[in-house]
C-alpha cells in the first residue's frame, strides 16, 4: 500500500468542545461524562467524508484525517456523584497496572452468569482500579448511561483492561440520547457478557503503537477513556522513566465500537510527568492539570490497514506550553510513518496538533 507523503496532511483537527466535569474539590472523583463524543472522520480533499480502503486511485492518495467532535450526549441524561476523596498514593509504581497478560495471549474465557455482581473480575487482562472508589470498576453506568457507584442489577460495570488491550463489551442496542454504555451487565445478582461474540473480556489492539518515557521528571500516566461508556479517563498506562516501553491500544476502527455509525479511536489524556495514576487518572477540575484536564491528548487507530496516531491539544486546557514533557512520534526500525509530529518545548509541530499515519510497521511515542 502506497502513500505519497506530500498528500497526506492534516486539514484540520478539530477539538472536543467541552467537557464538562463538575466538582469543586480536586481529591475527589467526579463521575460525569464529556458533552462531546469523539470520532474520527476521514476526509478528502474535498471534505468530503469517505471510508479508508474502500477507494481506489488517487483519493486514497488523500485522505485527509480529523479526529472531529460531534455534539451527542444529552445534558438532560448527566449526573454527577461526589464520592468521598480515595486514598491517594505519591508512589509511582507501576506493577499494579500491568495486567496478566503478556504476548498475543487472551487469558481465560469469561463465564456469563458465575461472577456475583458484587465481585471485581481481574485477571485475563482485566485490571482492577482500586483509586476510584467504584470495587475495581472503571465506570458504572444505569440504562440510561448516568454514571453510578454501585454495579447492581440493571447497571452495566465497566473495566479497563492492561496496556495494549481494550474491553470488548458494550451492548449492540445504545441509548438514543447519543450517550454510550460499556461493560458486563448485571442480572440477577450475577455478571453477564453485554456482546457474546466474544468470549474475552479484553483483546489486544493492532500492534502497531508503542510509548516510551525517558523524561526526568518522572513517570507519566496516560490515561485513557473508559469509552464505549462513562468517558471517564481512567484506564492508566504507565510510562516508568527510562523503563522499557509500553503498547498504545490501537483500535481497528472497523470492527471497534461505531458511535451512531461513525468510527471511533482510542483516547488518551497525557499528565505531566511526575504524576501518579491515581492522581492523573480521575476526572480533574479547572486548574488541576490532571485527568481531563492534562495538558495534552493522544489518539490512536487504524482504518483501511493504515495506523494514525495523533497528538493534540486538550480543548478543555489549552495552557499546554507549560507541560513538562516533549513527545513526538517516530517510527520504528524498518517501519514507514508519513508526517512529523511532535510537541517540543511547549509547541506542537503544527498548530492544533498532529496526526502521522504508519503504513507498514510501528512506531512509537517517545517521551523525553
Ligand atoms: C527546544 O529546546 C531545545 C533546547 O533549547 C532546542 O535544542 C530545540 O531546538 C528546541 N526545539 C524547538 C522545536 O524549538
Amino acid at each position: 500500500m502506497k502513500f505519497t507523503t506530500a498528500a497526506l496532511t492534516i486539514s484540520s483537527i478539530a477539538s472536543f468542545a467541552m467537557a464538562a466535569p463538575k466538582g469543586e474539590h480536586h481529591s475527589d472523583a467526579h463521575f460525569d461524562k464529556r458533552d462531546m463524543v469523539t470520532v474520527t472522520q476521514y476526509v478528502n480533499e474535498d471534505g468530503a467524508v469517505i471510508i479508508p480502503g474502500t477507494q481506489s486511485g488517487s483519493q486514497t492518495t488523500s485522505v485527509h484525517v480529523q479526529t472531529a467532535t460531534l455534539a451527542g450526549t444529552s445534558s438532560s441524561s448527566k449526573t454527577t456523584t461526589t464520592l468521598s476523596p480515595s486514598s491517594t498514593s505519591s508512589s509511582s509504581s507501576s506493577g499494579s497496572y500491568s495486567g496478566d497478560l503478556s504476548g498475543s495471549s487472551t487469558g481465560s474465557k469469561f463465564e456469563d452468569g458465575t461472577i456475583a455482581c458484587s465481585s471485581f473480575p481481574s485477571g485475563s487482562g482485566v485490571i482492577s482500579l482500586d483509586w476510584l472508589g467504584l470495587s475495581g470498576w472503571s465506570s458504572i453506568q444505569d440504562s440510561d448511561g448516568n454514571s453510578i457507584t454501585s454495579c447492581e442489577d440493571g447497571s452495566y460495570c465497566s473495566y479497563a483492561c492492561q496496556a495494549g488491550m481494550s474491553k470488548t463489551q458494550w451492548p449492540s442496542s445504545q441509548p438514543a440520547s447519543g450517550a454510550s454504555l460499556g461493560g458486563l451487565v448485571c442480572k440477577n445478582g450475577y455478571l453477564y457478557r453485554t456482546n457474546t461474540d466474544t468470549d474475552y473480556l479484553c483483546e489486544w489492539g493492532e500492534g502497531t503503537a508503542t510509548a516510551s518515557n525517558s523524561n526526568s521528571n518522572g513517570g507519566i500516566a496516560l490515561c485513557r477513556t473508559d469509552y464505549p461508556g462513562s468517558e471517564a479517563m481512567v484506564v492508566p498506562t504507565w510510562l516508568e522513566s527510562g523503563s522499557s516501553s509500553e503498547p498504545i491500544s490501537v483500535v481497528n476502527e472497523e470492527t471497534y465500537y461505531q458511535w451512531e455509525g461513525k468510527q471511533t479511536s482510542a483516547q488518551y489524556y497525557v499528565n505531566n510527568a511526575g504524576v501518579s495514576v491515581e492522581d492523573g487518572c480521575i476526572w480533574g477540575t479547572s486548574g488541576s492539570n490532571v485527568g481531563n484536564w492534562a495538558p495534552l491528548v493522544l489518539g490512536a487507530g487504524s482504518a483501511g490497514g493504515i495506523t494514525y496516531l495523533s497528538l493534540i491539544p486538550n480543548p478543555n486546557n489549552e495552557d499546554y506550553s507549560s507541560a513538562n514533557f516533549n513527545v513526538k512520534i517516530v517510527a520504528t526500525d524498518g517501519s514507514t510513518v508519513s508526517g512529523d509530529c511532535k510537541f517540543e518545548n511547549g509547541s506542537f509541530s503544527s498548530d492544533g496538533g498532529c496526526t502521522v499515519s504508519v503504513t507498514s510497521g510501528s512506531a512509537e511515542f517517545q517521551f523525553y
